[in-house]
């Protein structure tokens, strides 16, 4: 059976600098990809490619043996992929209710502004949108926060509302970049059992992390980039004993557990 995401020898260069060169990946559905290495290995320059944000020099992108380098975001949503941002992205004005709601409207904001003026009467897809809004913030705990101003909550809960939106259009597959840089560690662990959750419902996930307890205990599978090349790939037990990996990422390891 072919992979859900196949990623085919994608490079990019910027000016001088090759930040991804003959890439390839594969992602099954229902497994945690884990995408590691050093800062400026290329893993968001990966998921910018896949993710129609950047446009490779060379490569193939397939979703479920269809190609799908050039789609638009709304476009990727629709075939069941999406995706998070390593900088947050919620609309601060919005309440947590609405952002959830614009990945549901599978669009851009502005389609969504259109959807909020027409007032007269919920139309019954409008109200199908705001059921699964309330089921995903009830699944990552935000439902009580849900007609706050996105921008009034803890940075942690502002992730877990981008994960939500995310999560809410039913994707195949999301693409999360560093879901738990800046979160504490309860924060973290509770993000890393959620994400064990999506994955049992058969989604199939691509984990950017620099956070190597997590990315050990919920992957199955971890690919490894460094200066744009695919260095390493394997289950995690391999890589973390992995002597270039060590070298090149773990090396100075105390910090990832890595290192007895
Ligand atoms: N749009 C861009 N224009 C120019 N250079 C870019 C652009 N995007 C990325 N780069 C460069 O490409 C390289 C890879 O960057 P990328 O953001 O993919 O790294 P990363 O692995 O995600 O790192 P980090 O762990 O710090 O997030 C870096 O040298 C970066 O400066
Ligand atoms: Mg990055």
């Amino acid at each position: 059976m072919a992979a859900l995401l196949s990623i085919q020898g994608l490079s990019i260069s910027f000016g001088g600098l090759t930040a991804l060169s003959d890439f390839s990946l594969e992602a099954p559905a229902g497994a945690i990809t884990a995408l590691i290495g050093p800062n400026g290995a290329g893993k968001t320059t990966a998921l910018n490619c896949v993710s129609g944000v950047l446009k490779p020099d060379a490569g193939a992108v397939s979703l479920d043996g269809r190609p799908v380098l050039g789609l638009a975001g709304h476009q990727l949503a629709r075939r069941g992929l999406t995706r998070t941002f390593q900088n947050l992205q919620v609309f601060g004005r919005m309440s947590v209710l609405e952002n959830v709601m614009v990945g549901l409207h599978g669009a851009s904001r502005r389609e969504f502004g259109a959807a909020m003026l027409r007032l007269p009467g919920v139309r019954p897809e409008e109200r199908a949108i705001g059921e699964r809004a309330w089921e995903v913030l009830e699944f990552f705990g935000l439902a009580a926060q849900a007609g706050q101003p996105a921008d009034q909550l803890p940075y942690g809960d502002q992730k877990r509302v981008e994960l939500a939106r995310a999560l809410a259009a039913r994707p195949r597959l999301m693409l999360l970049d560093e879901p738990v840089a800046g979160l504490n560690p309860a924060e973290t662990d509770a993000l890393g059992s959620l994400i064990v959750k999506i994955r049992e419902q058969g989604v199939g996930l691509v984990l950017v992390e620099h956070d190597m307890s997590l990315v050990m205990r919920v992957s199955d599978q971890v690919a490894v980039l460094s200066g744009g090349r695919l260095i390493a790939f394997g289950p995690p037990s391999q890589i973390q004993a992995d002597p270039e990996v060590i070298r090149t990422y773990l090396g100075g390891g105390e910090e990832f557990g890595l290192v007895a």
